[in-house]
């Protein structure tokens, strides 16, 4: 019997040609003008799937981008693994950054240079050869179903519908999702929570058309002055978020959670030294790990107005805006914290502007339990592969449909995820390493394997 090791050293290239060709759609999911990839891209997965021996694979139109699903049902009695993954990519920009360009996969130092290299093609192209192998090798010992989804970076708004009303198709006893990172290649680590989101937009409005700032500056509002104002007034000085009750439903961790935490292996003077930063900023009283993963945040992701193009016009604009978000944490309320914001930003308006608040899409948080079987499965597969156990960890990210699938499906999500933070996801020069998409596929069977036994 061929082992998974023997396969991949054998089909190695071709894996990796294959994530390349993957790769090379420009699949990204918020410009319209990328449509016609992101079909490609989707068509390009149900061929894999079909080739590696799933059954009844189709794409499924949507009101928005198309889902991929496959499955292979190989009985009854057998446990059934839903594999979420998403094949759109955030945008390359700013490109001029990029060393190789951003669709073109390009391989230095052992790393996949390419957008979507590990977020998420390389991961969800992983689940498609650990896949390909167990039905190679006649060892399929679950029901595996896939799901691929071509919105996840838009906020998975009608994938979310597709749920809902496959409830019958999509039955399976846990959603497997390798969309997330670990600590270290040698510190394997798997996801135990996930921050949910509310993404707003602000705008704020002066006078009815931009003006002469000679002629009228000192007398009438700079709506961008204000804006910034308003913004900074958004967290007091001990990194506080200032909106009322924003805090309400923050859950405290225990003293022993934290102490836990504080266990996990990080290195405050390596973190600063990758992102070249002298210190770390954040609320007073946590630690970095626990500032980036359990406690929430809001921050301003984008901020424009005026004239911003060459040289420089004198002009007081009429308008600013800025796209605002923040991380929330279990038990917050998505929509109810984008109705605090949209109150308190109204508040705090002076009367000399006009202010706008629109959401855009948001996503509630998520904690998964350590004492699932499925967890103890993955636990094995990693002991296996990795010679380690994985340390669980909450992070920072969000993966809005997760809460989605708890709520619609009642199914709990296992988040094995083989990234590391330093591969510079949404950034230019986005990587993945080909050790984590090897080990990946790897890991994969044995979970299978472990959790098909452990469910007996
Ligand atoms: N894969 C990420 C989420 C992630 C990354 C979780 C690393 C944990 C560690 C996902 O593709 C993502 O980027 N999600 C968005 C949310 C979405 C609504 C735009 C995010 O977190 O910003
Ligand atoms: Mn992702
Ligand atoms: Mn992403």
């Amino acid at each position: 019997m061929t082992t998974i090791n023997q396969y991949i050293n054998t089909h190695k290239e071709r894996f990796l040609d294959e994530l390349f060709d993957l790769l090379r759609f420009p699949s990204v999911s918020t410009d319209k003008k990328f449509k016609d990839d992101i079909l490609k891209t989707a068509n390009f997965l149900k061929d894999k799937l079909v080739a590696a021996g799933a059954d009844k694979v189709e794409v499924c139109p949507t009101n928005g981008n198309p889902i991929v699903y496959g499955e292979k049902i190989v009985g009854e009695n057998l446990p059934t693994v839903l594999v979420y993954g998403h094949y759109d990519v955030q945008p390359a920009d700013p490109e001029h950054l990029w060393l190789t360009p951003p669709f073109e996969p390009t391989v230095r130092d052992g790393n996949i240079y390419a957008r979507g290299a590990c977020d998420d093609k390389g991961q969800v192209y992983m689940h498609i050869k650990a896949f390909e192998y167990m039905m190679a090798s006649e060892q399929v010992p679950c029901n595996v179903k896939f799901m691929l989804e071509g919105e996840e970076e838009i906020g998975s708004v009608h994938l979310a519908d597709f749920v809902r009303t496959n409830k019958e198709k999509l039955t399976a006893d846990v959603i497997l999702i390798s969309d997330t990172s670990m600590i270290a290649n040698e510190i394997p680590s798997m996801a135990t929570g996930l921050r949910g989101l509310s993404y707003m937009e602000v705008e704020v409005t002066g006078a009815n058309r931009d003006l002469h700032s000679g002629v009228y500056g000192g007398a009438v509002e700079n709506p961008i002055n204000v804006l910034c104002e308003m913004i900074a007034s958004l967290k007091d000085k001990n990194g506080k978020i200032t909106i009322p009750h924003f805090y309400d439903k923050v859950e405290e961790l225990s003293t022993l959670e934290r102490q836990l935490m504080s266990e996990i292996p990080f290195s405050l003077d390596d973190y600063k030294k990758e992102l070249d930063i002298a210190e770390v900023s954040g609320e007073q009283g946590y630690s970095t790990v626990e500032r980036a993963s359990t406690r929430p945040t809001l921050d301003v992701n984008g901020i424009w107005g005026g004239y911003t193009g060459e040289g420089a016009k004198t002009v007081l604009p009429s308008k600013a805006y800025a796209k605002i978000s923040m991380r929330l944490v279990p038990h917050q309320d998505s929509e109810e914290i984008s109705q605090l914001f949209a109150k308190h930003f109204e508040s705090i308006a002076p009367k000399t502007v006009k202010v706008k608040v629109s959401f855009h899409h948001g996503g509630e948080p998520v904690v998964v339990s350590i004492d699932s079987v499925a967890y103890k499965a993955a636990e094995r597969a990693y002991e296996t592969t990795f010679g380690r156990k994985p340390i669980p960890k909450r992070e920072g990210g969000s993966i809005p449909i997760v809460a989605m699938f708890k709520k619609e499906l009642g199914l709990d999500s296992l988040l094995m995820g083989f990234g590391l933070d330093s591969d510079a996801i949404h950034s230019p020069n986005e990587h993945y390493g080909i050790f984590n998409y090897l080990k990946g596929i790897e890991t994969i069977p044995y979970f299978y394997q472990y959790y098909a036994q452990m469910s007996k």
